[in-house]
């Protein structure tokens, strides 16, 4: 098995690519693809950089030049739900694109794909079950060792909580908790809003591969965003991207091997 992984920020993956056996490095497109092992899986990790556009580029390029059989992405999040804390975990159900409206014509409804006839892109089961569990098992066991304390408590971050749900992506860093408000009012069941998850999951749907979407909350999309957001990235969701991820392609070697 052959897993792409990406991130939209250099410090979700550069932990990643540390840990690497065989490293070889492809330069395609602006980006650096860099092929090797890890936990007896064979990956391709990319820093996909920022937006919709970016991140379905990115996923084209594993899947059609490296033929990758599914994408895990790892990032950070803005907090939709106002029950969601800094540090909690959120694995897509299923993601839409906020920012999609061809609603003036009236063959389509707002959110919708032109020509897909869809809004949501369901996650894989099985990927989505093997993010939960990867999550859960780094918040119950490394989590405490790798984010110390005293970071903990200048960032307000807790015991975080892994939960299931709708993410909503577009190209825009929310800022404004009154658009936020307005979204949950259109989608009651949105847990959290970031810029490439559902790019990624319309190219894998397009391709029919699998994928998942992990997102860490790094702040609540109001006006304190841009300064959580930073501290949160550099502090806490690079190491957590990394617990998580390798926590990922062990349970995906261990379905592997149990399958062979
Ligand atoms: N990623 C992290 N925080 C975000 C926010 N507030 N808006 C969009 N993407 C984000």
């Amino acid at each position: 098995m052959k897993i792409g992984i990406m991130g939209a920020m250099p410090e979700e993956v550069s932990g990643i690519v540390g840990q690497l056996e065989t490293l070889r490095m492809h330069r395609i497109g602006g980006r650096r693809y860099l092929e090797g092992t890890w936990n007896g899986i064979d990956l391709v990790v990319v820093f996909s950089r920022w937006g919709k556009v970016a991140a379905s580029v990115t996923a084209t390029v594993l899947l059609s030049r490296f033929d990758v059989d599914g994408i895990f992405f790892i990032g950070v999040a803005g907090a939709a739900d106002p029950t969601l804390r800094l540090g909690d975990v959120v694995v897509a159900t299923d993601l839409l694109q906020h920012d999609m409206d061809a609603s003036a014509i009236p063959l389509f409804s707002k959110f919708e794909i032109p020509l897909l006839g869809r809004s949501r892109f369901p996650s894989d089961a099985s990927w989505m079950s093997a993010s939960l569990a990867a999550a859960n098992h780094f918040i119950k066991g490394d989590f405490e060792a790798w984010v110390s304390d005293e970071v903990r408590t200048s960032l307000g971050v807790g015991n975080p909580r892994v939960v299931a749900g709708l993410i909503a992506t577009g190209d825009r860093f929310v800022t404004d908790a009154a658009f936020l408000r307005d979204l949950r009012k259109a989608l009651p069941d949105l847990r959290c809003v970031e810029m490439e998850g559902a790019a990624v999951a319309q190219t894998c749907f397009e391709f029919a591969v699998p994928f998942t979407v992990v997102r860490i909350i790094s702040d609540r999309g109001d006006d304190g965003a841009p300064v959580d957001f930073q501290n949160f990235v550099s502090k806490v969701a690079s190491r957590m991207s990394l617990g998580i991820a390798s926590s990922f392609t062990k349970t995906m070697f261990e379905r592997v091997d149990s399958d062979a």
